[in-house]
């Protein structure tokens, strides 16, 4: 009866690290969808000249990237009203994810 208990309060358990884990994944697609209008579903861009694609870039440069559009220290036509829209943290989020995309 004991081990039944047991074993009932792990899986429970285990069942809300994956949904911890889902939740956390459509969230993240959830912030980058946003950028997918324009830098191509899961950063492959396809068609746009002046669109870079994002898929695969090292997260640190991607991150740098946003901040520099964000404090205007780099020239740009949207991704500086765009950048602005994030946090630090939402950042680092949505470089890790295009980051980690197959480019
Ligand atoms: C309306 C279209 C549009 C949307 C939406 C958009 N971007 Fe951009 N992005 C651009 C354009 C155009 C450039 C080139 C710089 C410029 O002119 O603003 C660019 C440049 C970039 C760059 C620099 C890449 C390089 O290699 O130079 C990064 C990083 C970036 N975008 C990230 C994002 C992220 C992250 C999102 C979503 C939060 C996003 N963009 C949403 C159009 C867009």
């Amino acid at each position: 009866m004991k081990f039944k208990w047991v074993a009932g309060a792990a899986m429970l358990a285990s069942s809300a690290v994956v949904m911890a884990q889902d939740q956390q994944a459509l969230y993240l697609e959830g912030l980058a969808v946003t950028c997918a209008a324009c830098h191509g579903i899961d950063g492959r861009v396809h068609a746009g000249p002046g669109v870079p694609a994002l898929a695969g870039k090292p997260a640190q440069e991607l991150v740098r990237q946003m901040r520099d559009f964000k404090s205007g220290t780099s020239p740009a036509t949207v991704m500086q009203q765009i950048s602005k829209g994030y946090s630090d943290a939402q950042i680092e989020q949505i470089a890790r994810y295009f980051s980690s995309q197959t480019p």
